[in-house]
């Protein structure tokens, strides 16, 4: 451009030019197409044209436009492009001369290049990138690339367009150079959460006809900004654990939401809550959000959780949420029992109906599982019975008896109603008090006890035996000896019982002679208030000893006196000659008799009566027979150890007393039998032996006589023993001897018969007996003081 400017400045300064010509034409017309009529515009013949040898004089630039000298004309020769000619340099125009010879002429051309639109607006780069945070604010500027647009003046580039528009407006700011800054300006701000990316397009127009356009693609990349809080799907999430659930058991999940990007978007769950126990309940996997069991989850303890949860995302924001756990009971709690109340005993005779032991009865499960009933053991005479709601008393059922049952041992079970029950169970011993409600018992409805005669006073005779049912003190049994008399003597002086022991002793000596019997009460009493008692009756039997030997009634032993009983020569065999008569006061077996005969003059001649005492002749009487026979007699008892009296009887064998006077002379000579003596020596003695045995008859008479005489005064109240009292009057009156067979013990009926038989009571014929002695008869016969006190204790004995 520069170089045709200069080159038209030449061509004025030459002065040379003759005329100028200006042609307007638009670029990129074909070769070929005219530019203008020079010939005639500068008013020039053909003719001169060619004889001038015109020509197109450009200098050193490139020759576009020539010159058809034949047709005058100027027409393109090469293309023309304004943009590659002038650039943005308006007007552009071509500058060339004519030169023309002979005469040398020269002509100034000017052609204009108009342009055309035939270049669009173009972007240096087809696509720009951006990364804008979404947190950029409204009015927030990006500068864009401008766009360049070859053609000038209306063809050039004349605006912008951004498509679309949701966020960014453009704003053009017109420089000084006449070019547009292309800015984009952010009016709403970004969401990346809404559009990761936003692709825009900027579109160049120009302002030619038709117009044309240029465009570039802008990318933004929405850089992620926390600009959202995580989000619980849910507000509230509801779940439920059974108690006592195992540890990892999931309860429940939680999620939430963050529309951020990566780290800005990654959820962390915790628990907020601050009670512990939730804490060290459940815990939240961060990740994941599973809410776990971790501790003990206790319905008892607590029947809800509420668990607070955050989640939050790498950026701090948060947000919450609420997990209501419901917790399910299951019956795991075993119902305890609590004593309130106990009585550890209670009194035998307490009323039906009367309270032992309360009871409270807990059991934290709920519904069913928390429902309790109690039993207890069977066949007790107790009673459960619930007052209120897990209050339970246990009362009597019917009466006690500590007797039957001192303790019981009561056990209380109460069991839940869930499914499998659960139960427990407590024992409780009750002792039963006593009360005094029994009365001592003998062991025996009454007692006999046998003591043996002649015991040491003291001597302790047997046991009474109470129980008492009772207990202790109750229990305690004291023997009383009840008040009364014994043949009008009190019983004390005769047993004494110890207290403590219920030994019964003997206070005196007894004597079977004198008493064979007695009884008496002994009372039992226990040491209860008030105390029972209870008695018993006992007999005490004494028992005979062989104290007593057999006494001799007949025939009478007196000193030397001599008595003889008298056979007759011409006796037969079996002639009674005599009966000894003898008495035991013992009984039984110590008064049975047995009569021997131990020594005789001549053995062959008499023999003696085993049992009856009766002496008889074994033969004949010769007159051999001495006259003088003297035989030994030996009573004895049938007692261990036996007892024996002996008695001499002496028997005449005789037809006369005169011959047995003069035989019976040796007896009173000499006791020792003796065959030896001389005649006259028995002659004298049987004399003197003879006035004895008439004084001992008188004597013995006057006695029984004395005795009958006391019988009258003793009639029926005193001890008799029944016998036929010798009838000395008649014995002394005629001398026989057959009378005398009545003066015996037993009363025999018929002499020749020995059984003895008893006589009755109210028998007239009575042997009176002192009872304070060991009496015998002989003492009976003698003492007169038992006549001379009649108010000494007699004791009635029966035979
Ligand atoms: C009660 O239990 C105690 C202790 O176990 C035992 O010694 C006693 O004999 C029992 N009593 C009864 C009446 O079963
Ligand atoms: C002995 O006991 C009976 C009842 O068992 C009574 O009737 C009687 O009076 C009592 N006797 C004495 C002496 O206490």
């Amino acid at each position: 451009m520069t170089r045709q400017v200069l080159l038209f400045v030449l061509v004025l300064s030459l002065g040379l030019v003759h005329g100028q010509v200006s042609y307007s034409i638009s670029e990129e017309m074909v070769k070929g197409s005219l530019v203008g009529n020079i010939a005639q515009d500068l008013g020039l013949d053909i003719k001169r044209l060619k004889s001038g040898k015109a020509r197109v004089y450009t200098g050193d630039s490139a020759e576009y436009i020539e010159l058809n000298k034949e047709r005058g004309i100027l027409i393109i020769k090469e293309r023309i492009d304004r943009e590659a000619l002038c650039g943005q340099t308006t007007p552009c125009a071509l500058h060339f001369q004519i030169i023309l010879e002979n005469p040398m002429e020269l002509y100034s051309i000017t052609v204009e290049i108009t342009d055309v639109n035939d270049n669009p607006p173009t972007f240096d780069k087809s696509e720009v990138k951006f990364k804008i945070s979404e947190s950029a604010v409204s009015g927030a500027k990006f500068v864009l690339e401008r766009a360049m647009d070859l053609d000038v003046g209306n063809n050039g580039l004349q605006n912008y367009l951004l498509n679309p528009t949701d966020n960014f407006a453009l704003k053009l700011h017109s420089q000084a150079d006449g070019n547009k800054n292309v800015e984009m300006v952010l009016h709403k701000p970004l969401d990346r959460e809404k559009q990761e990316k936003v692709a825009l397009v900027l579109t160049a127009i120009d302002g030619g006809e038709p117009q044309m356009s240029g465009t570039m693609k802008i990318l933004i990349t929405v850089l992620d900004v926390n600009d959202n809080a995580p989000v619980f799907t849910q507000p509230v999430y509801k779940a439920t654990v059974t108690e006592n659930a195992h540890k990892g058991t999931v309860v429940a999940t939680v999620n939430a939401l963050d529309a951020d990007h990566g780290s800005n978007g990654k959820i962390t769950y915790s628990i907020s809550n601050t009670l512990d126990d939730v804490r060290n309940t459940f815990v939240v996997n961060e990740d994941s959000g599973e809410l776990t069991v971790i501790g003990s989850v206790d319905y008892e303890k607590s029947r809800h959780f509420q668990i607070n949860l955050r989640a939050s995302d790498d950026g701090g924001l948060t947000d919450s949420c609420k997990v209501i756990i419901d917790v399910a009971d299951i019956n795991d709690n075993t119902p305890s029992i609590n004593i309130i109340s106990k009585s550890n005993v209670i009194s035998e005779d307490a009323k039906t109906d009367t309270v032992v032991t309360m009871i409270n009865i807990q059991d934290p499960d709920s519904g069913d599982n928390g429902k309790v009933q109690c039993s207890i053991n069977e066949n007790i005479p107790f009673l459960i019975k619930t007052t209120s709601t897990n209050f339970f008393s246990l009362v009597t059922d019917s009466e006690l008896d500590r007797e039957r049952a001192s303790e019981y041992n009561i056990s209380v079970t109460c069991s839940d109603e869930g499914v499998p029950s659960l139960s427990s169970s407590v024992t409780l011993t009750l002792q039963i008090s006593d009360v005094n409600d029994n009365a001592p018992v003998f062991e025996r409805s009454s007692y006999e006890a046998y003591i043996t005669e002649n015991n040491t006073p003291g001597l302790s005779i047997f046991t009474v035996k109470a129980r008492d049912a009772d207990w202790n003190q109750n229990a305690r049994v004291s023997y009383i000896l009840e008040d009364s008399s014994v043949h009008g003597v009190p019983v004390s002086s005769y047993v004494s019982i110890s207290a403590d022991s219920g030994v019964v002793h003997a206070v005196r000596s007894f004597d079977y002679e004198q008493i064979k019997d007695f009884q008496f009460h002994v009372k039992a009493q226990d040491g209860g208030s008030p105390p029972l008692s209870s008695n018993v009756t006992v007999k005490i039997m004494i028992q005979d000893q062989n104290d007593n030997a057999p006494q001799v009634l007949y025939p009478v032993q007196t000193g030397g006196s001599l008595v003889a009983e008298m056979v007759p020569r011409s006796a037969d065999i079996g002639y009674l000659v005599t009966k000894v008569v003898a008495v035991d006061v013992d009984s039984g077996q110590n008064a049975w008799l047995a009569y021997k005969l131990q020594k005789a003059t001549d053995r062959a001649l008499f023999e003696v009566g085993l049992q009856n005492g009766e002496i008889r002749t074994v033969r004949q009487v010769t007159d051999k027979d001495a006259v003088k026979q003297r035989l030994t007699v030996v009573v004895a008892d049938n007692g261990q150890p036996s007892r024996s009296a002996t008695v001499n009887v002496n028997v005449a064998v005789a037809d006369s007393f005169p011959e047995v006077l003069s035989e019976f002379t040796d007896f009173t000579h000499d006791k020792e039998y003796n065959d030896n003596l001389t005649f006259y020596l028995v002659l004298a003695l049987a004399v003197v032996s003879f006035l004895f045995i008439t004084c001992l008859v008188v004597i013995i008479s006057v006695k029984i006589y004395r005795w009958r005489q006391s019988r009258i005064l003793y009639h029926s109240n005193l001890p008799v023993i029944p016998y036929y009292p010798p009838r000395y009057a008649d014995t002394l009156g005629n001398g026989t001897l057959q009378h005398v067979y009545n003066y015996e013990v037993c009363r025999t009926t018929d002499s020749r018969k020995s059984d003895c038989k008893f006589a009755r009571p109210g028998s007239q014929n009575v042997l009176i007996m002192d009872p304070s002695l060991t009496g015998t008869m002989q003492r009976i016969q003698s003492e007169k003081s038992i006549l001379d006190e009649p108010d000494s204790p007699l004791e009635v004995s029966q035979y």
